[in-house]
């Protein structure tokens, strides 16, 4: 008898810890729905792993509703605006008197403590270090998830796969040739980003056009500092000593009077900047969610809350599958998804292309200080960044 007799089935085979998995988890099990989640990382990795930090309301909503946004309450930053800065003249974009709406500074790996905290609680199935990870008879009415558990091999029956496990997982990948068509743009260039034990030096996070590239002040506390600066693709994080990254975020963000406080670089990185779709969201009896299915370049700060938007959607769908036998939602579930992430590539590719140095030549950064300038000078060019930036209200279609 095999002492991991719960695992042996189960409803809901969610690969991947990460926002998407864990929340799913959470919302199925609200709705009296049983699911294992399996993670090939170490739970340290997955809690300190550093990300982006920018939730939409809708994300914010969510995530109290299942009962994780106590910390949140505490030690998010609510904030109702960005600035837009350029050739040290700033704009203040007024996301909330524009749209009613606000948006949460709170850093992904804190996101992801609080639902593992809450998983555990509740004494949800959730297994870390797993590894040798495949899934099977997707076209089947009964997937399975094969994997190496503490050394012995395991394998789980599900009536669904949900595919959660980011864009180098192993769910996408599993899809036959042909079935999906993938849609992607590869930047020529990438993010330097830093945490720093800082006070920021701004209230809101300032978006930086800059001749020598893009730069953004955000923030994770009162004492801690994000940043980021353009630079080029793959570049080495050796040539980028902490004295020079300082330099140049003094340089690309400057404004008179005014100086990026500065301190102890605790963690950095580069990361690169792709645009990726892939539709359907869904083959058979696996679905997938997050960056599984789909990337969007930071500018537009979407990723987490398009993730989170797609576990909505997919735990809806399940919970009427569920109760009803009616597949008609968990059918329109990857249309539905992408129509979002569609409206969030565009925003995302738009703010890029407003921002970075895309190695165009002088027409295209004349175009883009062109923009700039529209921004402030028509409401209508505000709001519509407003509300690209801040998230549509959820809804059943969106
Ligand atoms: C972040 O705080 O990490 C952050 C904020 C806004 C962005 C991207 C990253 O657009």
């Amino acid at each position: 008898m095999n002492i991991y007799a719960r695992d042996v089935r189960t409803q809901v085979g969610i690969v991947g810890a990460g926002p998407a998995g864990l929340t799913l988890a959470l919302m199925l099990g609200r709705a009296g729905i049983e699911s294992v989640v399996l993670e090939s990382r170490p739970r340290a990795y997955v809690e300190q792993r550093v990300r982006a930090g920018l939730l939409e309301q809708n994300t914010v909503e969510l995530l109290h509703e299942l009962g994780v946004g106590e910390r949140l309450a505490r030690e998010g930053l609510e904030h109702h605006g960005i600035y837009l800065r350029r050739r040290g003249r700033t704009q203040h974009i007024e996301i909330t008197k524009l749209t009613g709406r606000k948006i949460t500074i709170y850093g992904q790996q804190e996101v992801v403590k609080d639902l593992i905290a809450a998983r555990l609680q509740h004494g949800g199935a959730l297994h870390f270090e797993v590894s040798d990870t495949e899934v099977h008879g997707l076209e089947s009415e009964h997937p399975r998830i094969t994997y190496l558990h503490e050394g012995e091999p395991r394998e789980l029956q599900c009536d669904l796969i949900a595919g959660c496990d980011g864009f180098h997982g192993v769910c996408r990948p599993s899809i036959p040739a042909g079935v999906l068509r993938e849609h992607e743009f590869v930047y020529p260039f990438s993010w330097l980003g830093i945490l720093a034990q800082a006070a920021p030096a701004t209230d809101e996070l300032i978006y930086a056009w800059h001749e020598r590239g893009f730069a953004l002040y955000s923030m994770r506390s009162p004492s801690i500092s994000r940043l980021y600066l353009q630079v080029p693709a793959d570049e080495p994080i050796e040539d980028w000593p902490d004295e020079r990254i300082w330099a140049e975020l003094q340089v690309r963000l400057a404004s008179e009077g005014w100086r990026v406080n500065e301190g102890p670089v605790i963690e950095k990185g580069v990361t690169p900047m792709r645009s990726f779709v892939c539709e359907p969201l869904r083959h058979g009896r696996l679905f997938l969610l997050g960056d599984a299915a789909h990337i969007v370049p930071p500018t537009g700060a979407k990723g987490l809350n398009l993730a989170l938007n797609d576990v909505r959607l997919l735990a809806a769908a399940l919970a009427e599958w569920y109760a009803t036998g009616s597949t008609d939602a968990l059918d329109a579930y990857s249309e539905t998804a992408l129509r979002r992430v569609w409206r969030a590539q565009d925003f995302s590719n738009y703010m890029t292309h407003l921002l970075h140095d895309l190695g165009e030549g002088r027409f295209q950064r004349q175009l883009q200080l062109a923009r700039l300038d529209y921004l402030e000078r028509s409401q209508a060019a505000a709001h519509a960044l407003a509300e690209n930036y801040v998230g549509f209200p959820a809804a059943p279609d969106f």
